[in-house]
């Protein structure tokens, strides 16, 4: 008898730990560290040093997305390959994962897709070279972008 209840002692803890750490596993996944912002899109809290990390990647994505419209103005295809790929998918892991645990899942979604597609324009640039096919990846790409910055601005987690 005694036995039986300190069973169900232990299972009713190890339930509470398996509670916890699904609860800290959803919250890491797919909330992050978000409040809502005055002007109704979603607040991803992050550290000064976090935030100067995401915006340095923003600008970098402009930067590259200028390389791209000047070599496609020259029909250079090798030049816009070369400008995608230095914003493809290796770069997204640069990033440190307790800021992961910060970013929403929509939000991870969002930037590991247009990573992956600015490696598919640099593919398609090397392998079937036509300007007008590479425009409409990069209007794709411009989507979300667009798409992101409709939902989502960065905070400093102690401002209110
Ligand atoms: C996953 C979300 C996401 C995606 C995708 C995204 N951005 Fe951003 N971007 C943000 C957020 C959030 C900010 C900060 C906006 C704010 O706080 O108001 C930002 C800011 C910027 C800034 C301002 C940088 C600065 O120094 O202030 C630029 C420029 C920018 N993004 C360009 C781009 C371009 C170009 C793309 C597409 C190739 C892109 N972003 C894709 C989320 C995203």
């Amino acid at each position: 008898m005694m036995g039986t209840a300190k069973n169900r002692v232990y299972l009713a803890a190890i339930v509470v730990l398996l509670l916890i750490i699904a609860a800290m596993a959803y919250k890491f996944v797919v909330v992050g560290s978000t409040q809502k912002a005055e002007d109704g899109r979603i607040a991803v809290l992050l550290e000064p040093g976090e935030r100067n990390l995401v915006l340095r990647e923003m600008r970098a994505f402009v930067e590259s997305l200028q390389l791209m419209s000047d070599a496609l103005s020259k029909d250079d295809m090798k030049g816009v390959a070369k400008a995608a790929r230095t914003m493809g998918m290796a770069r997204s892991q640069d990033v440190p994962l307790a800021m992961v645990g910060k970013l929403p899942l929509e939000f991870k979604k969002l930037a590991f897709s247009v990573h992956g597609q600015f490696d598919a324009i640099a593919d398609d640039a090397e392998t079937i070279g036509t300007t007008k096919h590479t425009l409409g990846q990069l209007s794709e790409v411009l989507q979300k972008c667009v798409a992101c910055h409709n939902s989502y601005q960065l905070k400093a987690p102690t401002s209110k």
